[in-house]
Order: structure tokens, then C-alpha cells, then sequence
């Protein structure tokens, strides 16, 4: 199965996948980085993990429509059948979701349906929640939204700083990722309406 990852920031999603695959965890070939941004470090990543990486401004594209027209021409170069959205700060298009149903994957560090959008930790620690976590979910029209793969808590202890929560859910978010993209390459998933079930 190839995959493409797509992310605009630092990337350690991107490399916790990268190094799983090439540990033989995930039994996939990452075929493609997308990056939408010409600063992220996630393109020095790839380049270091010596794995195919294009960089699709958005802002060289007029609108949205021909924007995602080329990110499905790379998709389709590289037979592409499963997206991993890691760190990619852009809304997909109704008609883009359509056309990969269920084949796009993202993670986000909150329990959904709670801290949608950005800065989820941080409004998290602020709001004085006893715990925060990691979410891994199929990708449907809505942010942050689509049926639950995998979710974990951490808790916040009194005392704990923000760095401290962050880290903790960075760590979670390279144990959870991997291993929800190892059970939809194993087929061990399947939608019915909002709910994902686990086969085995
Ligand atoms: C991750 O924490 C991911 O959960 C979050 O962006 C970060 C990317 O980090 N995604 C969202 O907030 C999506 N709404 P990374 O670039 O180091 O993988």
C-alpha cells in the first residue's frame, strides 16, 4: 500500500510514521511528503529520510479547487491509496474528502469533541482540565471531526507545566499514529456511520 503524509510544521508525526515503516511496523511504502509550506522543517526531515517529498504552495494557486487538482495529480503519480494528515493546518474540500472516503487519517492532541482547531493543548492546560490526550480519527467535511480510530488520555497533574503536557502528548501522539495506521494497512478497520470497529 503507499501512502503520502501530508504536514505543514515540524514533522515528528511525519518521522514517528517514516521510522515505523522502515522498522517494518507498518508493512506500507510512504511514497510521498505533501507540504504546503516552504519554512517547514518537515521537508529537511524527508529529505534526511531520504523520502519523496513536494511542496504545494497554496498561495501559488489562485483558488482552493486548483490547489487540490495538483495535490490529487502527485497522489495519483505515486498510487497513492492512504493520506495521513500530520500537522497539515488546511481544510480539505468536500469534493477531495469524497474522492478518498475513509483513506485519510488525522491526529489531533485533544480528546474530540473537546479543544477543536489549534493551540489544543495549551487551551486545554488553560482551561484547568484533570486530563488532556490524543485523538486519531478518519477525516470527514468537518475540522477535527470524521468517525474515532483511537483515543488515549494523559492526565494533568497538579504542578505539571505546559512543555511537560506537551511532551507527554507528543509522546503519546508517535505511539498512537503508527499504530493506527498499522491497523488500516492490516485492514483491521471498518466504518459503520460514526463508529470505527477493530476487528481483531
Ligand atoms: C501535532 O500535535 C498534531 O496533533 C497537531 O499538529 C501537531 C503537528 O506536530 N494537529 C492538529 O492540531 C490538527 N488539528 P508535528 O508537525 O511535529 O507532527
Amino acid at each position: 500500500m503507499n501512502i503520502a503524509v501530508f504536514a505543514s510544521g515540524n514533522g515528528t508525526n511525519f518521522e514517528a510514521i517514516a521510522k515505523a515503516i522502515r522498522r517494518g511496523y507498518i508493512k506500507a511504502n510512504l511514497a510521498l511528503l505533501v507540504c504546503d509550506n516552504p519554512a517547514a522543517f518537515v521537508i529537511k526531515r524527508a529529505k534526511r529520510l531520504k523520502i519523496k517529498s513536494v511542496l504545494i504552495d497554496r498561495n501559488l494557486f489562485s483558488t482552493k479547487n486548483d490547489f487540490e487538482k495538483e495535490i490529487i495529480r502527485n497522489l495519483r503519480k505515486e498510487k497513492v491509496s492512504l493520506i495521513i494528515l500530520a500537522g497539515f493546518m488546511r481544510l480539505l474540500s468536500p469534493g477531495f474528502v469524497a474522492l478518498y472516503r475513509n483513506k485519510i487519517i488525522n491526529i489531533h492532541p485533544a480528546i474530540l469533541p473537546s479543544f477543536k482547531g489549534i493551540d489544543s493543548i495549551k487551551k486545554a492546560y488553560e482551561y484547568g482540565c484533570k486530563v488532556a490526550g490524543v485523538t486519531v480519527h478518519f477525516v470527514d467535511e468537518k475540522t477535527d471531526h470524521g468517525p474515532i480510530i483511537l483515543q488515549e488520555a494523559v492526565k494533568i497533574k497538579t504542578g505539571m507545566s505546559l512543555s511537560g503536557l506537551e511532551r507527554r502528548i507528543h509522546r503519546l501522539e508517535h505511539k498512537l499514529y503508527p499504530l493506527a495506521v498499522k491497523l488500516f494497512v492490516e485492514g483491521e478497520l471498518k466504518v459503520r456511520g460514526r463508529r470505527v470497529i477493530l476487528l481483531s
